[in-house]
């Protein structure tokens, strides 16, 4: 039964500190891609608690929050820097000594390829929202250290540096794709998590004399941040239309292509693709420089944060329909598409052999991202594309032995290097099935996302 299987699976990854659940294991593995998948990553544990909150647990998600609250100053400095107070780790694991038990932090500092998790406190903040609102413990949030938080890590998401728009900019790897994948500058994703946490801050910073100025400042960049992203990043017909016919080289105020696209740009995939009706936001723009690379997790966050508007919203599902086999293939659901292939490979992840075309993050399926579709699909009324997905898919994971991802254009091979007993596989299932099968569920799953933004 993969009910059975999930839960089991998701029972068997609780970490403990002290007596006390603190998180999920990322892997269950005996044979791990790598050792860190022992550990509770902030982001992976996110559909984990998702599934707590569903079910009335509490407090683990609570002991979450103050745990990962508490390792921030575990952060090692390197010489010339301070200690960017307002970072979280990317996780966290347990270390026995002595017969006592300590928490010990990464902040990418252990991490392949050194990566910084930017992702890290917005996915905090989105659960810590989501516990107040299921658990109905607002005064959590009022807790004077729980306030102090949120306002240092408003303070470094809020810091200048070098922005030319009101998008994030972050480094390569720092979120879902923790490798270098093109995904440097103003990535999708990054946004999509940023208006959340920004919107966030607006509901639970308390309002009084000292958060005045930086609401006043949330206020104008999420709304500012909004506008730039829907207008910027969405692709449909005619938006591809005017790229293709843009004149480029244009200077000053009144230029028209503001970002300097240069049609030529615009990759051969994109001719037909978009059928009247779809679209998508794209993965990532800079100048002189979009990524027209679809990304799921940003494209269905956008959705979730309410960063989308309800027609881009429809219009996405609608892509989802007419590209299934591109975009969910036999394993829900492709990470992005297309994949990077030959030399644009190579100079794209410096040759990295675990992303190789149609695997892991370079267009691999990954059943993680099952929540976030089934979710997108009951806000947006397209149930039919959630029960399409669903079809089978827990029989085929429990056999599988829940993977972590799959290859192939189809996502139709396991993984190469993929773990086994991978714990956000099994939740984001659960999470789905609930949303499938109980109505009660799929409030508590509306309240844990924001509203649609007019
Ligand atoms: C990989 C994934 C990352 C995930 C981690 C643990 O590094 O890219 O998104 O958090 O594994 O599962």
């Amino acid at each position: 039964m993969p009910v059975y299987s999930a839960t089991e699976l998701l029972e068997k990854s609780i970490i403990t500190y002290r007596g006390e659940p603190v998180g999920t294991a990322a892997a269950c593995d005996p044979k791990p891609a790598a050792p860190n998948y022992e550990e509770c990553f902030v982001r992976d544990f996110v559909p984990s608690a998702m599934v707590f909150l569903m079910r009335g647990e509490y407090a683990i998600v609570r002991n979450f929050l103050n745990t990962v609250m508490s390792l921030r100053g575990q952060q090692s400095v390197m010489p010339g820097h301070q200690r960017a107070i307002g970072l979280m780790p990317a996780s966290f694991r347990v270390v026995s000594e002595n017969g006592e038990e300590r928490l010990q932090a990464d902040f990418g500092e252990m991490a392949i390829g050194r990566v910084a998790p930017v992702d890290s406190a917005m996915w905090w903040m989105f659960l810590l929202r989501a516990y107040v609102r299921i658990s109905g413990d607002t005064a959590f949030a009022r807790e004077r250290t729980i306030q102090e938080c949120m306002r240092q890590t408003l303070e470094l998401y809020l810091k200048e540096s070098f922005e030319a728009a009101p998008t994030m900019l972050v480094p390569d790897g720092s979120f879902m794709i923790d490798r270098r994948m093109g995904v440097y500058g103003h990535p999708l994703e990054i946004q999509a998590l940023y208006f959340g946490m920004l919107n966030t801050a607006l509901e639970l910073l308390e309002e009084c004399e000292e958060h005045a100025a930086i609401r006043r400042t949330i206020a104008i960049r999420s709304s500012a941040l909004r506008s730039y992203v829907r207008i910027y990043y969405w692709m449909g017909r005619d938006r591809l239309n005017e790229i293709h016919r843009y004149h480029s080289e244009e200077f000053g105020p009144d230029a028209r292509n503001v970002l300097n696209v240069y049609p030529e740009s615009i990759p051969d995939w994109t001719d037909g693709w978009l059928k009247p009706g779809t679209g998508y936001l794209v993965g990532n723009v800079g100048p002189s420089r979009v990524d027209f690379r679809f990304f799921a997790m940003g494209n269905l966050l956008a959705i979730l944060m309410g960063l989308a508007s309800e027609d881009e919203a429809q219009a996405i599902m609608r892509l989802y329909h007419h590209r299934w086999d591109q975009l969910v293939g036999e394993m829900p659901l492709k990470i992005l598409y297309p994949a990077v292939e030959d030399k644009e490979w190579q100079f794209m992840t410096g040759s990295d052999p675990k992303n190789a075309p149609w695997s892991y993050h370079n267009g691999g399926n990954w059943p993680v991202l099952l929540w976030p579709f089934i979710g997108a699909a009951r806000r947006t009324g397209r149930m039919d594309l959630a029960e399409h997905a669903f079809f089978d898919m827990g029989k085929r994971l429990t056999r599988d032995h829940w993977p972590e991802y799959y290859d192939g254009r189809l996502g139709s091979l396991i993984g190469r290097r993929a773990n086994f007993n991978q714990v956000w596989s099994a939740a984001a299932y659960l999470i789905s099935r609930e949303l499938m099968e109980n109505p009660a569920a799929g409030e508590l799953f509306d309240r844990m996302c924001h509203e649609q933004q007019p």
